[in-house]
């Protein structure tokens, strides 16, 4: 059997859920490599050695670089700040390793078409984090659009809201911070964002509106810091395909804490979701007894692949880190040049590209149009 062998940058919120991913894909899958989890990096050298502990991670270091040399090293989890993600990848790519990078790709767009030339001439796989396109129920509803059950989409409508920044009294960490990009547009509108663009193609042009609920938080230790992040972002959008849509993110939204809710209508149905109730789709069929219309609720199940690797009853349901887990397998079937359902860095291009023209709207106070290479 062969195996494989990984390095892992980060071991916050994202760095455990790659750890877990990394733990659980070969059994729950069965079919790929051995997983060899060689050598945890974090800036902190004291808690990178805890966590490799916990992670089951043979080796550890405060400096991330020490995995570009590590010969047993073959692909690396990046999962630090979204500052660090150009750096980090392109030495990584450079050095011959593949990369699971977390979103969003780079603040800047510019780094993020250096990320895609390093992996082109590296030739390596260079997966980014976007789990909600790996949900089961994504994946049925990518099917009823193949099998035209609603008709021709006319019109798409997607938010996402958490209410982890809801709170003035929360102190100011990185993601308030302009190096980590414009704020809910590279935070969260990248979520939706990977969905409209498996699901319904690219996007032609947008128009958008940012905003900035409070200008100032508490620093930790003491005083005040400016927010230089906008936690509100509100985009209408118009697709490649001609169908028109709004997309509303808000990481400051009281009572909201994993909405990513879609809206599809089409021309003879309609189809909703919601990843705060990820283990469930529902379709409008036209054609129905008046008396009788309305949605179809549809659980997910063992004949919504590849529940059934993780539970064989339908209706349990599964949980975010086993969208993680599901990634995991295809980005090992990128590495093996096996059909993987991916964004990589080319498509991760695209994404980029809405959302800096999404930015470049607001500032304008107009309609963008997006040039795609
Ligand atoms: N895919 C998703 O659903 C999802 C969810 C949350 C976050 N993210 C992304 O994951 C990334 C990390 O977010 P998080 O919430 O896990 O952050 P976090 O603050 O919880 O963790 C960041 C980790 O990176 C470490 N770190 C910071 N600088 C470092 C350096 N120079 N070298 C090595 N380690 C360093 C920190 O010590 C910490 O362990 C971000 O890019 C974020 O956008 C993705």
């Amino acid at each position: 059997m062969p195996s494989i062998g990984i390095g892992l940058i980060g071991t916050g919120y994202m760095g455990k859920c790659h750890a877990l991913a990394w733990n659980a894909v070969g059994p729950v899958f069965g079919d790929c490599p051995i997983v060899r989890l060689v050598h945890l990096a974090d800036v902190d050298a004291t808690l990178a050695n805890q966590k490799a502990a916990a992670f089951g991670f043979s080796r550890s270091t405060g400096n991330w670089r020490d995995l570009l040399s590590d010969p047993d090293v073959e692909v690396i989890s990046i999962t630090a700040p979204n500052a660090f993600h150009p750096e980090m990848a392109i030495e990584a790519l450079n050095a011959g390793k593949h990369i699971w990078c977390e979103k969003p790709m780079a603040p800047k767009f510019a780094d993020a078409l250096a990320m895609r030339e390093a992996a082109r001439k590296s030739g390596r796989a260079a997966v980014l984090g976007y789990n909600y396109i790996q949900n089961p129920m994504v994946r049925q509803i990518e099917k009823f659009l193949a099998e035209d059950a609603i008709g021709e989409v006319n019109h798409v409508r997607i938010e996402m809201d958490e209410d982890f920044m809801a709170d003035p009294a929360e102190f100011f960490y990185w993601k308030s911070d302009a190096s980590s990009g414009y704020g809910a547009l590279d935070d969260f509108a990248v979520h939706p964002l990977s969905l409209i663009r498996m699901l319904f193609g690219r996007i032609a042009s947008v128009t958008t509106d940012m905003a900035r609920p409070y200008s100032d938080r508490p620093v930790r230790g003491g005083g005040r810091r400016a927010v230089e992040t906008h936690d509100i972002a509100s985009v209408l959008f118009r697709l490649e395909q001609g169908a028109s849509g709004v997309l509303m993110t808000n990481r400051a939204a009281w009572g909201r804490k994993g909405r990513l809710a879609l809206q599809v209508f089409g021309s003879k149905g309609s189809i909703v979701y919601d990843q705060e109730r990820m283990n469930e789709v529902q379709i409008y069929r036209t054609g129905t007894a008046a008396g009788e219309a309305g949605y179809t609720s549809i659980l997910a199940a063992p004949s919504h692949p590849p529940y059934g690797m993780f539970v064989p009853a339908p209706g349990h349901g599964l949980g975010f880190n086993d969208l993680k887990v599901i990634e995991c397998r295809h980005l090992l079937a990128r590495i093996a040049g096996e059909p993987a359902h991916v964004i990589d860095f080319e498509k991760g291009v695209d994404i980029e590209r809405a959302v800096h023209a999404m930015a470049a709207a607001h500032e304008k106070r107009g309609w963008v149009d997006i040039e795609y290479d």
